[in-house]
């Protein structure tokens, strides 16, 4: 099929790419020239394990054309995703000038049948309100084009985009005619995965359920982690149990120093402003967000604790990803811990092995190495914030032996205490300081 994609971000990219993959000839669209000239030349804006050598490899074939042209892009494909940006506004309703933006282009400039589909996260309703916006601009121009609209929400998970791209593990779609079902059948013809067609603002309405039931699950243990510490119970093992009943599963129970990223911390701000738009109190994800707002500083109260006054110590940060495979700091609790250890005026040094470059542009005073053993160099102590693979195999005894003092914070509970004990660190995780 022909299709065009809207918005060249983590989720357009990745969209295109698999969509040229499976064979497709996509027409990916971004109105930023900085992003579209990276992306002509086979560049990421930013870091995804396998997606630049796949847009490389469809750029190269043919199968793949990066472009601002959305006129033209539309003349040649009869699907158009829109996945750009719906970030907070000030208020915490999501911003959706973005999405009527397109809306009102494409009912500007569209001349055949198109199927729209709506990937980007969005408010129930805007579905309606896309079509209205469409319906409007061709009603102004005085012509008759029939199109479909359709809700089909996005779940891949950056550090992993790729592969849930192509292998997603389920697909919502929803839909109002039979027609735009059709298509959409036709599209996933070849998928092997579930997929649930629904009404549109039942699909709207998944996608935020699902990113506020997720945060739900970690500000839950984070919280019980702060009350394992008090009565000497282990959160680790706590999670274990409670993740062998499988109504509960043992995903996303690891207590930490909080979410983060482009998704959570704005879809429950924006659940909340659906609720009190429609006089239902999303009271539960006010608690979910005070327990992420105060659990870095809960955490940072460790090392204050252990370290006295932090004037001029020496603190590392071992990760600055809001998680490990992005180099995405959106929202990340790295943010917080440096702005917070800065505030004290803490020396900062960090290490990350994708995100330094945004990190410094943030921060200039802090100093980025290049390794983790540069970075410990001379440390009062370690703060591990992002469990990346090269940071939780760091050669420890070394590591230590570079270290000033042997202070070690595991915000992730990622490495195992009792060997760190045994090699003469003093650890904390989170929930686990018995
Ligand atoms: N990032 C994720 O992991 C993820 C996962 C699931 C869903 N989502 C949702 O998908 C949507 C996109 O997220 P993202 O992280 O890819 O956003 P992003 O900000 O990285 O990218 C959006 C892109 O859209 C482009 N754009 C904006 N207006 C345009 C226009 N009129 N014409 C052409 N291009 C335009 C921007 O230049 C930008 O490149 C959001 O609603 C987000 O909530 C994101």
């Amino acid at each position: 099929m022909n299709i065009a994609v809207i918005g060249g971000g983590y989720v357009g990219v990745t969209t295109s790419v698999a969509f040229a993959h499976s064979g497709h000839r996509v027409y990916l669209v971004d109105n930023n020239p900085h992003k579209l000239a990276h992306l002509s030349n086979a560049q990421l804006p930013f870091y995804e394990e396998g997606v630049k050598a796949l847009l490389q490899t469809h750029v190269d074939s043919g199968n793949l054309t990066i472009t601002d042209d959305l006129t033209a892009t539309l003349h040649h494909s009869s699907i158009v995703f829109i996945t750009v940006g719906t970030p907070s506004q000030a208020n915490g309703q999501a911003d959706l000038s973005f999405v009527n933006a397109v809306a009102r282009q494409i009912g500007q400039t569209m001349q055949n049948e198109q199927t729209i589909v709506i990937k980007s996260t969005v408010p129930v309703g805007t579905g309606k309100r896309v079509k209205e916006i469409i319906a409007m601009e061709l009603t102004r121009r005085n012509v008759d084009i029939p199109f479909e609209i359709v809700s089909n929400p996005e779940f891949l998970r950056e550090g992993k985009a790729l592969y849930d791209a192509l292998y997603p593990n389920r697909i919502v779609i929803g839909y109002d005619s039979k027609k735009a079902k059709a298509v959409m059948e036709q599209l996933y013809n070849d998928t092997n995965d579930s997929i649930l067609f629904t009404s549109i603002n039942n699909a709207e309405m998944i996608k935020y359920a699902s990113n506020a039931f997720l945060a739900t699950k970690i500000s839950f243990v984070n919280e019980l982690a702060r009350l394992c510490e008090r009565v000497d119970a282990d959160i680790t093992v706590v999670t274990e149990g409670m993740g062998q009943d499988k109504r509960i599963s043992p995903l996303f129970l690891q207590a930490g120093v909080g979410y983060g990223g482009s998704c959570f911390p704005k879809d429950l701000q924006a659940l909340q402003q659906i609720g009190q738009k429609y006089g239902t109190p999303m009271t539960i994800l006010q608690a979910v967000e005070n327990v992420n707002h105060t659990q870095v500083n809960w955490f940072l109260d460790k090392v204050s604790q252990r370290l006295g006054s932090l004037h001029n110590k020496h603190i590392t940060l071992l990760g600055l990803a809001f998680k490990p495979g992005t180099d995405d700091i959106r929202s990340a609790p790295s943010i917080l811990v440096i702005s917070q250890l800065l505030a004290q005026e803490v020396q900062v040094t960090v290490y990350d092995p994708q995100a330094t470059s945004h990190i410094k542009k943030r921060f200039p005073t802090i100093h980025c190495a290049t390794t983790p053993l540069e970075a410990l160099h001379d440390a009062h102590a370690a703060i591990l914030v992002t469990e990346w693979p090269e940071i939780v195999n760091i050669d420890w005894k070394q590591a230590k032996s570079f270290m000033k003092e042997s202070n070690l914070f595991d915000g992730r509970n990622a490495l195992s205490p009792h060997y760190m004990k045994q090699l003469g660190f003093h650890y904390e995780g989170v929930g686990i300081h018995g």
